[in-house]
């Protein structure tokens, strides 16, 4: 039995999954209908509502409709068809302020989680330390997951590792050739900052009740998009592949990759998993670095990480000094 589909993002979903399902083949009008439940003027409806985003479809007389052309931009129907049907919701924005704010204020709200915002662009993206995340509405990707865990707060400096880590692997797969993960929170190329993760917290009485973690991940934005002052340390997934990625399609990825990542993170923590995902995508591993900490510098050589995810910095004086993410930041050697 087709599951029942009533709203028309919902509807607007189910076809383009069909058409995605279909690989350029034809659809016939009366075979879309029946999928979805409606009438094939309905149909037509939804297809001509969706021409609107950026898709295109070709009428041929007595075979049906064929997909011919999808937005390159975040388009929300074509993410959902992408996903499970039975996926969290997913919220769209054009444009906003943070989507790391977004989410908090929709956890505020009494949304049921977990959840995730997008915005195509946003107007105060930002960093750890309220540092800004520039975040052109040029096919990049600015998201955040909303969760309530019941978990205590000194495992969420793990928590955004692990979600790294996963998100190290998942490009790997997807593009071929994926970033490695700069201790705490950045996904690099080389030198190159082609992603930031920022995981935001409210605890009460020791307990962490909202969870967001948010992701801005460069991916098709060109060269020349960038303010100066990150031209030469920002990348993008396009040039790091050498082609565009199909937008649309790794949000998807991420939201799948990142809700089961916050699962088995949930369950138990996954430490073996967790080394073995560090001791392939560590970037700073045996690398001299300095830590930043209030006044105070320390260089040493980079040494992984403790079982709560400190970094392990090795000074040359005997036993390693172990550094929480929260506190200090790295300086370029
Ligand atoms: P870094 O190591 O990159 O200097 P950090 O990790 O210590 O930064 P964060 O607050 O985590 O500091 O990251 C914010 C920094 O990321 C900004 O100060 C800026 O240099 C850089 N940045 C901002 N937007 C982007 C972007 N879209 N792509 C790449 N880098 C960016
Ligand atoms: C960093 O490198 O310091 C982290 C950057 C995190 C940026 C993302 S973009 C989506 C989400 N919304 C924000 O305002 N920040 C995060």
């Amino acid at each position: 039995m087709p599951r029942a589909v009533h709203h028309a993002a919902d509807i607007e979903a189910t076809l383009l999954r069909e058409f995605l399902a279909a690989d350029g083949g034809c659809i016939s009008g009366a075979a879309l209908a029946k999928v979805v439940g409606v009438s094939r003027v309905a149909v037509w409806g939804h297809l001509h509502r969706l021409e609107a985003e950026g898709f295109g479809f070709t009428a041929e007389h007595s075979r049906g409709y064929r997909l011919t052309a999808r937005p390159a931009g975040l388009s929300p129907a074509l993410v959902r068809a992408h996903l499970p049907l039975d996926a969290p919701a997913t919220l769209f924005h054009s444009s906003v302020d943070s989507t790391n704010e977004e989410a908090e204020r929709q956890l505020a709200a009494g949304r049921q989680v977990p959840f995730v915002v997008f915005a195509s662009a946003q107007t105060r993206g930002r960093g750890r330390f309220g540092r800004v995340w520039h975040s052109p509405a040029l096919g990049n990707l600015y998201l955040s997951f909303a969760f309530r865990p019941d978990l205590p707060p000194e495992r969420m400096h793990l928590f955004t590792l692990w979600m790294g880590l996963n998100l190290c692997d998942l490009l790997t797969a997807h593009a071929g050739h994926g970033p490695g993960l700069k201790w705490p929170n950045d996904l690099h190329y080389g030198e190159r900052k082609v992603g930031g993760m920022l995981t935001e917290a409210r605890i009460d009485a020791d307990h962490t009740r909202d969870l967001v973690f948010g992701l801005g991940l460069n991916v098709n934005t060109p060269d020349s998009a960038w303010p100066p002052e990150i031209a030469s340390r920002a990348t993008t997934l396009a040039r790091e592949v050498g082609r565009p990625l199909d937008l649309n399609r790794l949000a998807a990825e991420i939201v799948t990759r990142g809700l089961s990542a916050y699962d088995r993170f949930l369950a138990h923590p996954p430490l073996d998993e967790l080394a073995a995902l560090w001791r392939h995508h560590d970037i700073l591993a045996g690398r001299r670095v300095t830590v930043v900490q209030g006044k105070d510098t320390h260089s040493g050589i980079a040494r992984g990480i403790d079982a709560e995810g400190a970094l392990l910095l090795d000074t040359g004086a005997g036993r390693p000094l172990h550094f929480r993410a929260g506190e200090v930041t790295l300086r370029k050697e």
